[in-house]
Order: structure tokens, then sequence, then C-alpha cells
């Protein structure tokens, strides 16, 4: 991966992200692979943030807490979502593996203030992607999709390589297409939010250049 710089962390940076790193290990200590997968993903935020001249600390907090609410059951976090109000249009229980990021930045905030809205923003469209995405947004769904703990499948190495190489528009964009790739292949529900963001994403994108 092209991580030319390093970070510079001020000592309270260094400090909040000790702190929430020892939250996330006590929080997902039942589950170590998922623990692994966060903190990868948080290195791997960091690197690509540094690569492409994002706020490195956002991204490496941001990739910290992603997966806090993979800490629930799929029931837990259909339960918590409908306590929430949250509504994408169909039966939550047909989206669930999408929920827990938009539980996550519903309520991780209460929890550590001094945290800007941008990280909750990041979390909360990483496993749904959005039609407008910042591009600390679309460092922490490319992290997620690539840090080095998933296998290296044709698609994930494809991504990997071009890390550096093309703009953060055309990395996310590969690896968003990628997602919804998986999941046709697998026949496993495509949320209808998730067409319309790929339909807005990719007719901005045609028109790049006009
Ligand atoms: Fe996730
Ligand atoms: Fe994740």
């Amino acid at each position: 991966m092209a991580g030319k710089n390093k970070p510079n962390y001020t000592d309270e940076q260094l400090c909040t992200i000790a702190g929430i790193e020892a939250d996330v290990k006590e929080h997902l200590a039942a589950k170590p692979h998922r623990l692994g997968h966060s903190l990868s993903v948080a290195q791997c935020a960091e690197k690509l943030a540094l690569a492409y001249g994002v706020d490195p600390y956002l991204a490496h907090v941001a990739g910290l807490l992603h997966d806090w609410d993979k800490a629930l059951s799929k029931e837990q976090v259909i339960e918590r979502a409908r306590e929430l109000g949250i509504d994408l249009g169909v039966d939550l229980r047909l989206v669930q593996p999408l929920l827990h990021g938009i539980v996550a930045a519903r309520e991780l905030p209460s929890r550590y203030p001094d945290l800007p809205p941008e990280v909750w923003h990041a979390i909360s469209v990483h496993t749904t992607a959005a039609p407008e995405m910042s591009p600390l947004d679309e460092v922490l769904f490319v992290a997620d999709g690539i840090e080095p703990m998933r296998p290296d499948t044709p698609g994930i190495h494809s991504v990997r390589k071009k890390v550096g190489e093309v703009s953060l528009d055309d990395l996310f964009w590969e690896s968003f297409v990628g997602g919804i790739v998986y999941v046709l292949d697998g026949s496993r529900y495509l949320w209808p939010g998730t067409i319309d963001t790929y339909n807005k994403i990719a007719q901005r994108r045609s028109h790049q250049g006009e």
C-alpha cells in the first residue's frame, strides 16, 4: 500500500486513540476475529487517508469503531434499529447486515462526544454507501473491504493494487461495485437503496469530463 507519510498525531489524539482501542478490545473481546478486523481496518484506513490527503486521525478512529455493534446478535441489532426508528423502506430483517453501522452511528456519539460528526457519518454509510460520499466515507468503506486480514480474492486484489494509483473516487467505486457483485453472485438480498446509490453515482461518473 502506498502509505508515503507517517501520521503526526498530537498527544491528545494519541491518548484518544489508545482509549478507544482499549474500549474496542473490551467490547469485542468475545469476537476476536471481529476485533482483529477492526484494528486492521483502523490501520488500513489511516494509510489510505495518508495516501489520499484525508485526516488520518479521523480515519483511524472511524476504523476502530465502525463494527462496534457487531458485538450484538442479529436479533439484537434489528431490535435496536427498531427502537431507534431506523427506516430503510423494507422489513429490517432483510437488511440486517446493513444495520450495525447505522445503529452505531446513532448510539456512539453520546459515548464519544468529542469526536466530530464526520466520523459518525463514515460509520453510518460503511455498509450501505450513499450517493454523496465524503473522502473520509470513501476511505473507511474501502479500508473495510481491503484490510489485510481479508482473503486476496480477485476483486479485493484488484482494489489493493490500485491504492495510490487511481483516485479515491475510483477506488471507492470499484470497491462498491465489487460489493454489489458479491451480493448478486451469492443470490443475496440487494437493498433497493443500494441500486439507487449505484445509479446516482454511475450517472455522475458518466457525466464527468463532459
Ligand atoms: Fe461493518
Ligand atoms: Fe468491517
